[in-house]
């Protein structure tokens, strides 16, 4: 007779959801992935983030993260960094199908399409894991209601971190149901910093060159026509705030909407 004690399950805190985890796909030493099962009572808008962890001594340690999948997704999927020393992604990194994972009730953010006036192309402009938002919005059907352009920007320091090139190059364009649908609206400029690519340099100075205009063949950002969201290192927001104030976008807010809208990728740790 086996009279071992079985582990009692986590208590899960009121605040989250517990989810188990059904897919880890790591990119490169400081990249993965993972997906979760999803509570239907999980509600949010395509951009926004939650707070996500583990937990650790029996105490929530969670972190904000965008939310990467579409609001359409069975399940939720998420882009993190690993980070050695960080408290979370440090544990965060080892996860395996079958843990569980936190997953705080309450997802908020400012890269919701509500926050932007209407235009004519959307920029989604992010460095690093700040693509994630722009993984939910990219399979949204309600983004390409309201754009007829829908620009992915990622710019990377090498090849191997342009996660989901796949998904932009291959899998959308072909999708069952997206396909129709993102064919020639869905523009994705992935750019590399550190090695060779075809293209190549930081997102700033493509735009200030005029060289992702001419890539595209797109007129240059115009408030007039052109809405943004902003999604990368705080050197990123930073440098891309000035430019586009400089050309005069005006930031948007969940209780005033303008011609851009910019939250930093989160997790650093
Ligand atoms: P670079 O290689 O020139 O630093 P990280 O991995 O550090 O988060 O960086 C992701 C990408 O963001 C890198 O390609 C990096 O370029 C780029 N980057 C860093 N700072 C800025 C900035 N101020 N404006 C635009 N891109 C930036």
């Amino acid at each position: 007779m086996n009279d071992a004690p079985t582990p009692a399950a986590p208590v899960i805190p009121a605040a989250y959801f517990g989810e188990r985890v059904t897919w880890v796909h790591h990119w490169t030493d400081r990249l993965f992935s993972f997906r979760c099962t999803r509570d239907t009572a999980f509600r949010f808008r395509a951009g926004e983030f939650a707070m996500i962890g583990l937990m650790v001594n029996g105490k929530p340690l969670v972190r904000a993260y965008s939310v990467a999948s579409p609001t359409w997704d069975e399940e939720l999927e998420f882009l993190s960094i690993k980070v050695q020393a960080g408290p979370l992604t440090s544990r965060l990194q080892h996860i395996a199908v079958g843990d569980t994972v936190l997953i705080g009730r309450k997802p908020t953010g400012t890269l919701v399409t509500d926050n932007l006036l209407p235009g004519r192309t959307l920029w989604l402009l992010a460095t690093g894991t700040g693509l994630a938002p722009f993984l939910s919005l990219a399979r949204e059907p309600d983004v390409y209601e309201r754009y007829e352009t829908v620009v992915v920007a990622h710019t990377v320091r090498e090849v191997a971190e342009l996660a989901h090139r796949d998904l932009f190059e291959r899998e959308l364009p072909a999708h069952e149901f997206l396909g129709e649908m993102v064919a020639g609206k869905l523009l994705y400029y992935p750019s590399v910093t550190r090695e060779p690519f075809r293209h190549q340099g930081r997102i700033t100075d493509l735009i200030e060159s005029g060289r992702i205009f001419a890539d595209l063949g797109l007129p240059v950002l115009n408030p007039e026509h052109d809405r943004v969201m902003l999604c990368g290192s705080e050197a990123m927001n930073r440098d891309m705030k000035a430019m586009l104030e400089a050309r005069g976008f005006e930031e948007g807010s969940n209780n005033a909407p303008g011609s851009y809208v910019v939250e930093k990728a989160f997790v650093t740790k």
